[in-house]
């Protein structure tokens, strides 16, 4: 398993980072038989698996719940599991708590929270107790409500500015890497030079020094609306809605189960059961 101090020398040798979110057993093991590099179990797991309509409904438990599954099926990937909304902003000691609770429940290698200003704190906190943690900037969905949507950040200069200094503030808190959402590919080129530790973008342009993408969006699972800067690597949706409405129709005509799928009982025992 790859290990914070590898991903800061990928960085270094130009050796890009490959990441996407995963949720349960098949979903990491899938990323971890394609040789992805970090499995993140964001909280978007209540969005594209737990029809939630945002991260914010997002709990520990369920973190929790889909984190334990995605190590099981990931045993040899460096998994990251996100804070839900809510359990980073309390006191730092029961923050504390929440991320050791994620850590010794999932196994998991880094925890992943959203945003800078008092998060800076956290991020030092968490990692003095030596809980490695990725740093997230730009577009926070846990913020969707105060920021008024899903939005690309970092467009004005200013904006800009304050975010390159909250990156280098996340990487002298102690980030073992920081998370870039939906920001100007310009901006993602000056934040990654400016910092040692790794940038891994989603929306960010091709200028970061990983790339994460959500599981079920890239390979169209589920997922209604895709945005822009998502790739579509496979179909899985499509096939499944053939497979399932073949199967409704097969089950209606008597066309399944065919003989194959039978079990025979052998033709002595019948006559016993007949008489
Ligand atoms: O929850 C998530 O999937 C994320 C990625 C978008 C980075 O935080
Ligand atoms: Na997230």
């Amino acid at each position: 398993m790859k290990s914070t101090s590898n991903f800061v020398d990928m960085k270094k040798n130009n050796e890009k980072i490959a990441m996407v979110t995963a949720y349960d057993h098949p979903s990491a093991k899938f990323a971890e038989q394609a040789g992805v590099d970090m499995i993140l179990v964001g909280d978007s797991v209540g969005m594209v698996v737990l029809g939630y309509d945002s991260t914010v409904l997002v709990t520990m438990d369920d973190m929790i719940h889909h984190g334990k599954a995605a190590r099981r099926g990931a045993p040899n990937t460096f998994l990251v599991v996100d804070m839900p909304f809510g359990t980073f902003h309390g006191s730092l000691n029961q923050t504390l708590a929440n991320a050791v609770n994620i850590m010794q429940q999932t196994n998991a290698q880094a925890v992943k929270v959203e945003g800078a200003d008092e998060v800076i704190t956290v991020i030092q906190k968490l990692t003095s107790a030596g809980i490695p943690v990725v740093a997230h900037l730009g577009l926070l969905p846990q913020s969707a409500g105060v920021i008024g949507g899903y939005k690309v950040q970092g467009k004005t200069a200013a904006a800009a500015e304050k975010l390159i200094d909250d990156a280098k503030k996340c990487e002298e808190a102690g980030a073992c890497a920081v998370v870039l959402e939906c920001i100007p590919h310009q901006l993602t080129e000056k934040v990654s030079a400016a910092l040692t530790i790794p940038t891994i973008g989603i929306g960010a342009g091709v200028r970061a020094d990983g790339q994460v993408l959500v599981f079920h969006d890239m390979v169209k699972y589920g997922t209604h609306h895709i945005p822009k800067f998502v790739q579509e690597y496979a179909n899985v949706g499509t096939s499944i809605a053939d497979g399932i409405t073949q199967y409704v129709q097969d089950v209606k005509n008597e066309e399944f189960p065919a003989e194959k799928h039978q079990f025979t009982m052998k033709e002595d025992q019948l006559q016993q059961l007949y008489g």
